[in-house]
């Protein structure tokens, strides 16, 4: 049989994280790929005490089907949790549950999407959001960085090319795939745009609370007073992806829409993990908890750093994040990046291939992003090494 599939569905392919992660199974191999919390920063017991709680004294509360915005005490609880730095939460906002933060990018495209329509990203930025953009019919329109913030001058002339975008998608804080984090006055100024522009911005904050080092900056959600961002937040880096809880803030109308398109899609997502993480937010130090996976993160990104600096050729640019899980390589030009990240495989070490993350994966691209937070020490000291010595093997044959 010759399945005949959608269009919208042709230039969506098998995300290239998840293939590497395939061959990441293999126990000999060394994975930078994935972007997993680490094992040692879930609460596993916390999370099997409320469980066993709910299940003995409630379970018909988890067990039958609840309403589609969610469990009134998550939101209650995730309200107060992510309002407790910055006013997210705006007079005129409303909170749905989502199934992962991954749902509401799905959601966004859905709800405000047609075929052709234009979403506006960062040039590289996270794959998953960029396939569920793709799947529901948007072109996207990348916007490049510049002295390590988004170029503006970009941004202002993509938001007046025809057709008009949709949307404009950011991670402000330590962003994936770069690590990189927004100024302030860059977020201002993109607000300033967004307004001057009648274009939204769906900004999408899963690591803020993973910062390490230096002072929190504002989201671009807690400066608009115009009703033009929808934002994502998500416990999957903080608590446990598995899960796959997250929570959209956003005004409205826009939660309504996304209220009819979750009854299209999933109907609600779990409760049984809605009232454990409500639990979790309501009865346990969220601080002392998030203090404790920052220190695993700051230790675990300066160690890769430090033996990079050690063992990558000084020709080998990469960016020095100051929270989150990544850090982005980019190889000098002579260097062919997929060529290395093949030979970087065949030494049983897993990279990913940055122009995976770009709004067309076939343009040029010399970088690669690596991930901190899952290896093990010992696995970021000796794959570090392979790659160093790739990186001294590549450039001596180049120049
Ligand atoms: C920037 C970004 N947004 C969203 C997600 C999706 O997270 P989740 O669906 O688990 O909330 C990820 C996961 O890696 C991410 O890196």
């Amino acid at each position: 049989m010759e399945y005949q599939f959608a269009k919208r569905m042709s230039n969506v392919k098998a995300s290239a994280i998840r293939e590497i992660l395939k061959a990441t199974s293999d126990p000999k191999m060394i994975s930078f790929a994935g972007g997993n919390p680490s094992a040692e920063a879930f609460p596993v017991e916390e999370i099997e005490k409320i469980s066993a709680d709910i299940l003995t004294n409630e379970p018909i509360s988890v067990l039958q089907y609840g309403i589609t915005e969610g469990d009134q005490e998550l939101i209650q609880a995730a309200t107060h949790f992510f309002n407790r730095h910055e006013q997210v939460m705006k007079a005129d906002d409303q909170m749905i549950i989502t199934s992962g933060s991954q749902q509401i990018m799905e959601f966004a495209a859905k709800i405000l999407c047609n075929e052709g329509d234009v979403v506006i990203c960062e040039n590289p930025s996270f794959l998953g959001a960029l396939n569920a953009f793709k799947s529901l019919g948007a072109v996207l329109r990348g916007i490049e960085y510049k002295n390590g913030q988004l170029d503006l001058e970009a941004l202002k002339q993509a938001l007046q090319m025809e057709p008009k975008p949709k949307f404009m998608y950011l991670i402000p804080n330590f962003q994936n795939p770069t690590g990189m984090t927004m100024s302030l006055e860059v977020r201002k100024e993109i607000l300033k745009l967004a307004k001057d522009n009648g274009v939204l911005i769906l900004e999408d904050n899963p690591y803020g609370d993973l910062r390490f080092e230096g002072e929190a900056i504002p989201s671009i959600k807690s400066l608009d007073e115009d009703g033009l961002v929808i934002y994502a937040a998500s416990l999957s880096k903080i608590i446990a992806p598995g899960m796959r809880v997250a929570c959209c803030i956003a005004p409205k109308a826009i939660i309504q829409k996304m209220t009819v398109a979750k009854q299209a899609s999933d109907v609600h997502s779990n409760l049984w993990a809605q009232k454990v993480m409500a639990r979790y937010l309501q009865n346990y130090d969220m601080d002392a908890h998030i203090e404790r996976i920052r220190m695993i993160y700051k230790q675990k990104c300066h160690l890769m750093l430090d033996e990079m600096k050690k063992h990558f050729h000084p020709d080998v640019q990469y960016t020095i994040p100051t929270g989150g899980m990544f850090i982005w390589v980019t190889l000098p030009e002579s260097v062919d990046m997929l060529t290395f990240v093949k030979k970087a495989l065949e030494k049983n070490v897993a990279v990913v291939p940055g122009n995976a993350f770009l709004d067309d994966d076939t343009k040029e691209c010399h970088s690669f992003r690596m991930n901190y937070s899952t290896p093990t020490n010992e696995k970021i000291k000796e794959g570090v090494k392979i790659l160093g010595e790739i990186t001294y093997e590549m450039l001596s044959i180049s120049s």
